[in-house]
């Protein structure tokens, strides 16, 4: 370093504890040495956070949040701002990205036992960042104001009026009005826009300072503090930069090479990303033949319409989320990683998969018989995983689980 930057760092360590965290988050953090591609997900979810932010300042700049212009202004975005197309399929492409690399993010830590002892407030923090994006998603599906927009928040917000007492008090006061409307369109734009990304930033700080306070898990499950040198350096850690900061970089590689696929050549992903009825603008006298909500909201859908009373149907639906806050205490196994899990776990990981795979496709159909049948089908799947699991979880796991990361 020359000497003016080294004088320059200097005056800043003095007032500002640069190195301190430089070296503590990152040169001198000890990473566990043997992970594997699944653990790319977590400086993904990361990189997709920023570029929605950065996107959506510059959408902003041009979108009005108001009902009688929202729909022209994305189209005008879409048309005459330059690049204004490129900048809007980054952001709503970059939201179905965000989920899928949640949820492999959410997986991994699901079969490598992450959040178990001592990891239990990443996973916690981990889950209400989820929640958050998906309120975040939510909000800003309705901001287009097209059919989709407009009739699945309709559905959504009066969900709530089916809960006694207080539920269509409720869903006034979300809504601001007695239907959605500009009301509605002002008070999500200030959510999507400045408190829910707010709230997610700060969640993603404190979900990585509580992972740091403990240390990563790996694909065997060891705790590489168990072991150290005599300078307190654990034997199989590595430092993350440059380890792991460059070899991340190869991650980011694949999935922008995905992502520009996506973007350049099937942004509305047949439908899927984009809705085709949200090309049309908003009508209020106007029902679409068929509401369902984003690819990633579905298996939760699926949940909801398997249950015949609206009110139980929503109390499910909520019950399927926050079984999820309560695996590190509903898993009893001993071991962590899946590699030393028995065959009762494996199956029902197996099973679980199948399960949300099958909500998230019946979530996305027209309701039928068949699709009733195996919507409540793969629902008593999905909740059998979590509130059986105090009782397999601890069946049939291996004897032996290695101590260090080598040992084979
Ligand atoms: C904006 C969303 C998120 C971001 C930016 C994020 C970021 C990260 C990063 C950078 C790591 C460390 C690297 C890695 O292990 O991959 C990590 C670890 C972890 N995250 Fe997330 N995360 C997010 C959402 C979630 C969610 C929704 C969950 C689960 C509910 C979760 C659970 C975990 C767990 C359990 C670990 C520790 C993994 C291990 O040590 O094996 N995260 N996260």
């Amino acid at each position: 370093m020359s000497g003016m930057l080294k004088n320059a760092l200097c005056w800043m360590d003095d007032r500002f504890p640069v190195t301190k965290v430089w070296n503590e988050h990152l040169a001198e953090y000890y990473a566990p040495k043997n992970f594997n591609w699944m653990y790319y997900f977590g400086s993904l979810a990361m990189l997709v956070l920023v570029n929605q932010i950065i996107t959506g300042i510059f959408l902003t700049i041009h979108y009005k949040p108001d009902a009688k212009l929202a729909f022209d202004s994305v189209e005008y975005i879409m048309r005459d701002v330059e690049w204004g197309w490129l900048i809007r399929y980054m952001h709503s492409t970059g939201a179905s990205a965000f989920f899928v690399v949640v949820y492999l993010h959410m997986f991994r830590g699901l079969i490598y036992g992450s959040f178990k002892k001592p990891r239990e407030l990443v996973w916690i923090f981990g889950m209400i960042i989820y929640v958050a994006l998906m309120a975040e998603a939510f909000m800003g599906y309705l901001l287009p104001w097209g059919q989709m927009s407009y009739w699945g928040a309709q559905v959504i917000v009066s969900l709530f009026g089916a809960i006694p007492y207080v539920g269509e008090d409720l869903a006034l006061w979300l809504r601001g009005d007695y239907v959605i409307s500009d009301a509605t369109l002002n008070r999500f734009f200030a959510f999507h826009v400045i408190a829910i990304p707010l709230v997610l930033v700060i969640l993603v700080f404190m979900h990585i300072v509580a992972l740091h306070a403990v240390g990563s898990n790996n694909p065997e499950g060891i705790e590489i503090k168990k072991h150290k040198d005599d300078k307190g350096v654990p034997l199989d850690g590595i430092p993350f930069h440059p380890y792991y900061s460059v070899k991340d970089l190869v991650g980011v590689a694949v999935f922008l090479f995905f992502f520009a696929l996506i973007i350049f050549y099937m942004p509305e992903m047949g439908g899927y990303f984009l809705e085709h009825a949200n090309f049309i603008p908003a009508n209020p006298l106007k029902t679409p033949d068929h509401i369902a909500p984003v690819w990633y909201f579905t298996p939760f859908y699926a949940v909801l319409r398997a249950v015949p009373d609206k009110f139980l149907g929503v109390v499910a639906m909520g019950a399927a989320i926050v079984v999820l806050f309560l695996l590190p205490w509903l898993d009893r196994g001993v071991n962590k990683s899946i590699r030393y899990r028995g065959p009762v776990f494996k199956a029902a990981i197996v099973a679980f998969v199948i399960s949300f795979i099958g909500l998230g496709y019946f979530g996305m159909q027209p309701v039928t018989p068949v699709g009733t049948f195996f919507s409540r089908f793969f629902s008593i799947v999905y909740f059998a995983f979590f509130l059986l699991m105090p009782f397999y979880s601890n069946l049939a796991q291996d004897e032996y689980v290695p101590e260090r990361v080598d040992e084979k």
